[in-house]
């Protein structure tokens, strides 16, 4: 299939929008402020900055290079550039991970859709047991939580099938922006608050006496997470590139965008959390749990205000979601596209249904249906511990060695410097860092999740 049959990103603002979109999603407003909140904050944030620099862009520069040399679907990707040897199976396992992760993202996103739906209804007010209460008995629901995942679904589908150009860059123009004014808005609003300073210190006042190698992994597993890298998202949307895009400034561009909107998703909620007295440490809850206690006592002398803040958040969380399901449907899209040569349109639906079948298992396996736990672990936790924790460290470690050492230098070179037409002055520190360090670091997170040590 030729490039122009493919189809391209039309401007440079849409390819940064686009892959951004890809990178800030659940990973930046959700993960990243609790990972924090429990590794010391200003600590795990200096940490997480340092992982974003040396290993995050290496990574994500890696797969740009993959996707715009090969300028096709990740597993075809793989395989056009080694030769069609063993190494076309990294590419398959990149595009499963992107496809398997989607059901549950999914499950998560909708969980979205659903608190900003309760925000305009006005039931996201109450004492802080409601909130446990309402949380619980909302994704226990078993149908419930499956309406929402279908209408997120479907909204996917529908900027999906429409192509790369009218469909995934045109609705990141919109959305992203849009996102990151909801978001300055309510950084805002939660800086302003009695004893804001508090929460702004927490995140600026590192203290190393909390820093153990529990903190390291999880900043470096959290950056790879949050920026995409190891599930075909990357490769995919830089086979959309046009050849004069500058690579290594386009990652360390979009690098630098996902970590600043994980610093203002910091922003909004500690400054809030610690005016109310509240530890910004509760885990994965944060978000559905903790945060809407934490609104309802900082913004509840009004209840306007507290109602258009809490519809915000979870607007610009569902937007944030939106925009990175939309590049995990986008690899497998992309594959079975070309690969079982189907139409765009029909292609994105057998994508959207599949996947959309795994996230209502998974989100029935929350709801204690027998059947849907293995090894202990809900479908839901199952999918989650496979695709983070196994697959994404070995695609990851792969994808190193591969442009490391086994893509011939010149053809790296080549898509560094945009055939010999941009500087190459960070090149050696680029081959040095994919060679040695990323590997080295990404088969520490492994082992050490694996137990070894
Ligand atoms: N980077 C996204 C986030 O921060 C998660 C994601 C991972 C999206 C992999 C697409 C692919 O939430």
């Amino acid at each position: 299939m030729s490039q122009t049959e493919r189809g391209n990103f039309a401007s440079k603002i849409g390819i940064i929008l686009a892959t951004a979109g890809s990178a800030v999603g659940l990973g930046n407003v959700w993960r990243f402020p609790y990972l924090a909140g429990e590794n010391g904050g200003a600590v795990f944030i200096i940490i997480y900055f340092a992982c974003v620099l040396l290993l995050g862009i290496p990574c994500m520069l890696s797969e740009f290079i993959i996707g715009r040399h090969a300028q096709s679907n990740t597993a075809r990707a793989y395989r056009k550039m080694s030769g069609g040897t063993a190494w076309t199976i990294v590419g398959f396992m990149g595009v499963l991970t992107g496809f398997l992760i989607t059901g549950y993202y999914a499950v998560v996103s909708g969980w979205c859709l659903q608190y900003m739906w309760a925000s305009i209804v006005g039931h996201m007010s109450g004492e802080p047991a409601y909130f446990q209460q309402y949380f619980t008995s909302f994704t226990q629901s078993g149908f419930k939580p499956l309406i929402w995942l279908l209408v997120i679904m479907s909204m996917t589908f529908f900027i999906v099938r429409s192509g790369v150009q009218s469909g995934i860059e045109r609705a990141s123009k919109v959305l992203m922006p849009t996102l990151f004014i909801l978001l300055l808005i309510i950084v805002v609003a939660s800086c302003m608050l009695p004893n804001a300073e508090a929460g702004i210190l927490f995140m600026l006042k590192p203290d190393w006496s909390s820093v153990t190698h529990d903190v390291f992994l999880s900043a470096l597993g959290q950056s790879f997470y949050s920026l995409s890298i190891a599930m075909g998202c990357l490769c995919t949307y830089a086979s959309y590139f046009t050849r004069k895009t500058n690579l290594s400034n386009s990652a360390i561009q979009i690098s630098v965008i996902d970590l600043f909107i994980a610093i203002l998703a910091g922003l909004m909620i500690f400054p809030a959390a610690f005016s109310v007295g509240v530890r910004p440490d509760s885990g994965p809850s944060l978000i559905f749990i903790t945060l809407p206690n934490v609104f309802q006592q900082a913004f509840g002398a009004s209840q306007v205000l507290q109602y258009s803040m809490s519809l915000m958040f979870y607007s610009l969380l569902t937007l944030a979601a939106l925009t990175s399901l939309m590049s995990l449907v986008e690899v497998a899209t992309a594959f079975c596209h070309e690969e079982l040569k189907i139409s765009r349109r029909n292609a994105t639906l057998l994508v959207v249904t599949s996947a959309s079948l795994i996230g209502v298992f998974c989100s029935l396996s929350l709801s204690g249906y027998d059947g849907l736990t293995v090894l202990g672990m809900s479908l839901f936790d199952l999918f989650d511990f496979v695709t983070g924790q196994i697959f994404l460290p070995i695609v990851g470690f792969l994808t190193c060695i591969f442009i490391g050492w086994v893509v011939p230098r010149k053809v790296v070179y080549d898509e560094f410097t945009n055939d010999g037409t941009l500087r190459d002055t960070f090149f050696r520190l680029f081959l040095f860092l994919v060679r040695f360090v990323c590997p080295l670091c990404i088969l520490a997170i492994f082992l050490h999740q694996l137990g070894v040590f």
